[in-house]
């Protein structure tokens, strides 16, 4: 028995990556070592066998900080986007790639559910947004950026949800403010099941959308229709309701949280005992929190740019943060899982990027007076989406343990990436070789179920791949193992075609 089974059989966590219990260990990744006491040395404990009397240490700086550089190393040669960089750049971190694959497939109510995941108000978002997504996407490598925006506009146009407000939970929250940070916490809240109360100081909801930003731009039954969308999930609305340095001290009272999203700040607001410095409210950056308890400032408030999708990424973001601090656990913001990242494509990916992708134009819509899509067009522009994103976005240990030992990938990072080289011939599985860890798992479960040829290590040193023996194509070479080895491949390196399935997942 090694030292890791040992520890499994008593209860102890121990991470591990390059072991697999069918394929046998190998100790490769290193990710597994711990502290041997009486040597004070570090050993793989995948591979090590247990003996009477061990004195072993599974945790403790020595041994985080082995890991962590463990990862760094394997991470310096890994060539991988764990998310798309569109939705990396997109402030609200919406699901791009599968909003763009549910309108390509002419699913737009799909699609619709997919944005409202990260952004409340689409329509109008898709009217204003200056979109940092498209600045990031990798088709501008090649042509142009997919149209992005107008695709979440077309969704948000088109199609409409019913709101299912089924859960009430215990917890009473105010929004001071009815602009997009103040509608977007309250959609998310509301979802979540908690009440919200929201005082506005206008006669109707919208803040800047609706008083500052041209109709031209946004024309109001865009606005009024997801303002509605909003409310009607229940919220008890105060409009014409200014709030003053005495209201906010009795809603603070009354209310088990509080969210200010009043856009500028004031000096009135300068007023109300909130850490400041004259020209935003101050908060914590990952939860909103300011320095009264329970009470938390989003949007143009608590800094000075002004961009409409960060307030509302800012909304969504503090409703995780609410629903924490009425759980029972401290505010601290979502979590920002680790990002492998590629920079921009190289000549010689492009082909592989463009592989069964519209390799048409981007269309500029011909509704010139509306500036909208057709179904055709949304269609089309949704194919050119290359879909840049790992097809093991969840399940690839490599990224989980990235995150939870906060290492970074430029540590060791080499000046030249190597470039992606996908096998995609083989039916159910994609091959990536430059997310390969060459754990050698994939190899020795290939040959356990008698495939022939299988897979092998090529070459030697720094340069060893895992590849196809006699350069035949990986579809004669995995026959009957293709799922099994996607499921054991502790990277997205051998991966499902169909990736993780995500589509079920609703909005809410
Ligand atoms: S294999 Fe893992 S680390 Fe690499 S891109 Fe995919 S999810 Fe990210
Ligand atoms: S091609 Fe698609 S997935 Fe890739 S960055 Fe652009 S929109 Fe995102
Ligand atoms: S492809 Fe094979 S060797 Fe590479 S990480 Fe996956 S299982 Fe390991
Ligand atoms: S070296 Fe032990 S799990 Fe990789």
């Amino acid at each position: 028995m090694t030292v890791l089974e040992a520890a499994t059989q008593e209860g102890i966590e121990i991470p591990a990556m390059c072991y697999n219990r069918e394929a046998g260990h190998f100790a490769s990744c290193m990710i597994c070592v711990v502290r041997d006491r009486s040597t004070s040395s570090l050993i793989p404990s995948c591979s090590f066998p247990a003996a009477d009397g061990m004195d072993i240490i599974t945790d403790d700086e020595e041994t985080e900080l082995a890991r962590k550089t463990a990862l760094e190393l394997l991470l310096s040669e890994h060539v991988g986007d764990c998310e798309a960089p569109c939705r990396i750049a997109c402030p609200a971190n919406m699901d791009i790639p599968l909003m763009n694959r549910c309108i390509a497939e002419g699913d737009t109510k799909e699609a619709l559910e997919v944005i409202m995941r990260d952004i409340a108000m689409p329509a109008t978002l898709g009217r204003i947004c200056p979109a940092p997504c498209e600045g990031a996407c990798h088709r501008k490598d090649i042509d142009k950026p997919v149209s992005i925006c107008l695709l979440k506009r077309y969704a948000g146009d088109q199609a409409s949800i019913v709101t299912d407000r089924k859960k009430s939970r215990d917890g009473k929250i105010a929004v001071i403010g009815a602009g997009i940070a103040g509608l977007s916490a309250i959609w998310y809240l509301q979802l979540k099941g908690f009440a919200c109360t929201l005082y506005d100081s206008k006669p109707l909801p919208g803040g800047a959308l609706r008083y500052e930003i041209d109709e031209k731009r946004l024309a109001r039954q865009v606005l009024d229709k997801e303002t509605s969308l909003i409310l009607d999930t229940g919220v008890t609305y105060h409009p014409d309701t200014r709030v003053n340095k005495e209201g906010f001290e009795k809603i603070i009272k009354e209310f088990d949280a509080v969210v200010i999203a009043t856009g500028n700040f004031t000096e009135e607001i300068g007023e109300w005992g909130l850490a400041n410095n004259g020209k935003q409210v101050s908060v914590d950056k990952n939860s909103y929190l300011t320095s009264i308890p329970n009470v938390f400032a989003v949007g143009n408030v608590n800094r000075s740019t002004r961009l409409a999708i960060r307030s509302a990424a800012q909304g969504k973001e503090v409703a995780f943060s609410i629903e924490q601090l009425l759980s029972g656990t401290s505010p601290a913001g979502e979590p920002k899982p680790f990002n492998s990242r590629i920079g921009r494509l190289k000549k010689e990916e492009f082909p592989v990027y463009m592989k069964g992708v519209s390799s048409e134009k981007r269309i500029e819509p011909s509704d010139n007076v509306s500036g909208g899509f057709s179904k055709t067009e949304a269609a089309s522009e949704a194919r050119r989406c290359m879909h840049c994103e790992c097809l093991k976005p969840t399940e690839c240990i490599l990224r989980v343990m990235a995150h939870k030992y906060g290492a970074s990938q430029r540590r060791f990072s080499l000046e030249d990436r190597k470039a992606v080289n996908k096998l995609t011939d083989h039916e159910i599985v994609v091959y990536e070789q430059g997310k390969c860890i060459k754990c050698g798992i994939c190899v020795r479960l290939a040959a356990r179920k008698e495939e022939r040829p299988g897979l092998t290590y090529m070459g030697r040193g720094y340069d060893v791949e895992i590849a196809v023996p006699f350069n035949e194509s990986i579809k004669h070479s995995i026959k009957k193992a293709g799922s099994l080895l996607a499921k054991a491949c502790p990277t997205g390196a051998i991966s499902l075609k169909d990736g993780e399935t995500k589509k079920s997942e609703k909005y809410e």
